[in-house]
């Protein structure tokens, strides 16, 4: 098996470039002609790897890319998500290199995507036509690869609800986070919820002369400003009536546990070129980024920033808003607490608006089960230590809908590191970390089918 993938490792990576030059940027509709061209591309190379029954699944939105190899109804079915929809690409101008046209330096593929899901996808269509040439596939496997993960996954759930006998198996695989370190390998088990909102402040009826209107009527940004400010008191904690009601609080041994997993503080903040990091009292940075809910501007305008000045109030300020969940908040409750909370605090003299966007239900996978067992002894055998598990503090909103509507549990086999730069500029990926990835997967359904025979 390993001889197989050593032989092809330069086939396997060049056909990951060539899908890396397709710019699937979903949350763009200029791109729809590309996001199509890269569910055709998934959809020929899992048909030329071994898969069967390979197609392309309408949904309202862009097409799911289904494949299977079922080869005993007596063993284990694996099912694999993936996603092969990437973020925008902007701001264009601080990548080193084009970002759809990807470059190999120092050892990294640098590409929008190359990591996030792109590249982790591909190890799985690359691991199973590894098992597939070299006889060895240990279970049924079944591919369900979307386009539509970075807006959202809102049209996945009906796929989900409508494919149920389908999509049957034992367990879900999933490669779309991240791991510590390359001599550190993890295991992610948990994702958090998300709650993403966007809010409107209106001013007077146009854009005014700050000089004959400045101190006579409201300015939509200087409200919004401290509108949001408001948001946080003086401990970081969020001041929304209610927010924190359901937040599971972890017991002292939980977070003893969690304080094991290696964290260099100040590596962390050289890293980021920080004097400081910031966050929640009473709480340390991996926790904050992990076990505890957050609310963040994802971004804000409004007014005038062009080149000089212009004085002006601006009629209207816009901002996005994002707020991370944990179990057990629901995404539906947090958002409609948000939006009162914002309504109530407005004043009389602007009027504001919230719209909410997407959002997904925070999870924690087991890390007693068969299939987490498996894991951690499929990167054993491939980094020589055990994995450490760990929550993460990203989403990925289908996880908890595999739970909530198949009943099954996810396995998050991360091979990304922080530092991969994904929703970055120069978002890259370790090409160690791709060719780890292809060969600790076909372990994992090794040593998935002994485990589930015994057990
Ligand atoms: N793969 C990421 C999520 C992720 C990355 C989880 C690293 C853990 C570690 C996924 O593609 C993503 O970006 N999700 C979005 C949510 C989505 C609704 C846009 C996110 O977390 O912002
Ligand atoms: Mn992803
Ligand atoms: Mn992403």
């Amino acid at each position: 098996m390993n001889d197989y993938i050593s032989e092809n490792k330069d086939r396997f990576v060049n056909e990951l470039l060539e899908m890396l030059r397709i710019p699937s940027v979903s949350a763009d509709a200029k791109f729809k002609a590309d996001v199509l061209r890269t569910a055709e591309f998934v959809q020929q190379k899992l048909t030329e790897a071994g898969a069967n029954n390979v197609e392309l699944v309408e949904t309202a939105g862009n097409p799911v890319v289904y494949g299977e190899k079922i080869i005993d109804k007596n063993l284990p079915t694996v099912l694999v998500y993936g996603h092969y929809d990437v973020q925008p690409a902007d701001p264009y101008e601080l990548w080193n290199s084009p970002p759809f046209e990807p470059v190999i330096k120092d050892g990294n593929i640098y590409a929008r995507g190359a990591c996030d899901d792109k590249g982790q996808m591909y190890m799985h269509i690359k691991a199973f036509e590894t098992m597939m040439r070299t006889n060895t596939l240990a279970c049924n496997v079944k591919f369900m690869i979307e386009g539509e993960e970075e807006v959202g996954s809102v049209n996945l759930g009906t796929f989900i609800k409508e494919n149920k006998e389908k999509l049957q198996g034992d367990v879900i695989l999933i490669s779309d986070t991240g791991m510590l370190a390359n001599d550190t390998p993890s295991i992610t088990t948990g994702l958090r919820g998300l709650s993403y909102v966007e809010v409107e402040v209106t001013g007077p009826n146009r854009d005014l002369h700050s000089g004959l209107y400045g101190g006579a009527v409201a300015n939509p940004i200087n409200i919004l400003c401290k509108m949001i400010a408001s948001l946080h008191d003086e401990n970081n904690r969020i001041t929304i009536p209610g927010f924190y009601d359901n937040v599971e609080e972890l017991s002292q041994e939980e977070r003893a546990e969690m304080a094991r997993a290696p964290f260099d503080l100040d590596k962390y903040k050289k890293a980021l070129d920080l004097t400081d990091v910031h966050g929640e009292a009473g709480y340390v940075t991996m926790e904050r980024n992990a076990i505890r809910p957050t609310l963040d501007v994802n971004g804000i305008w409004g007014g005038y920033t062009g080149e000089g000045a212009k004085t002006v109030i601006p009629a209207q300020a816009f901002a996005k808003i994002s707020m991370r969940l944990v179990p057990h908040q629901s995404s539906e409750e947090i958002t409609e607490k948000f939006k009162k909370h914002f309504e109530s605090i407005a004043p009389a003299s602007v009027k504001v608006v919230v719209r909410p966007h997407h959002g997904g239900e925070p999870v924690v996978t087991p890390t007693d089960s068969v299939a987490y067992q498996a894991a951690a002894k499929a990167y054993e055998d491939t980094f020589g230590v055990k994995p450490v598990p760990v929550r993460s503090g990203g989403s990925i909103p289908i996880v908890a809908m595999f739970k909530s509507e198949l009943g099954l549990d996810s396995v998050l086999m991360g091979f990304g590191l922080d530092s991969d730069a994904i929703h970055s500029p120069n978002e890259h990926f370790g090409i160690f970390n791709f060719m780890k990835g292809i060969e600790t997967i076909p372990l994992f359904y090794k040593h998935y089918a002994e485990m589930s025979r015994k057990s």
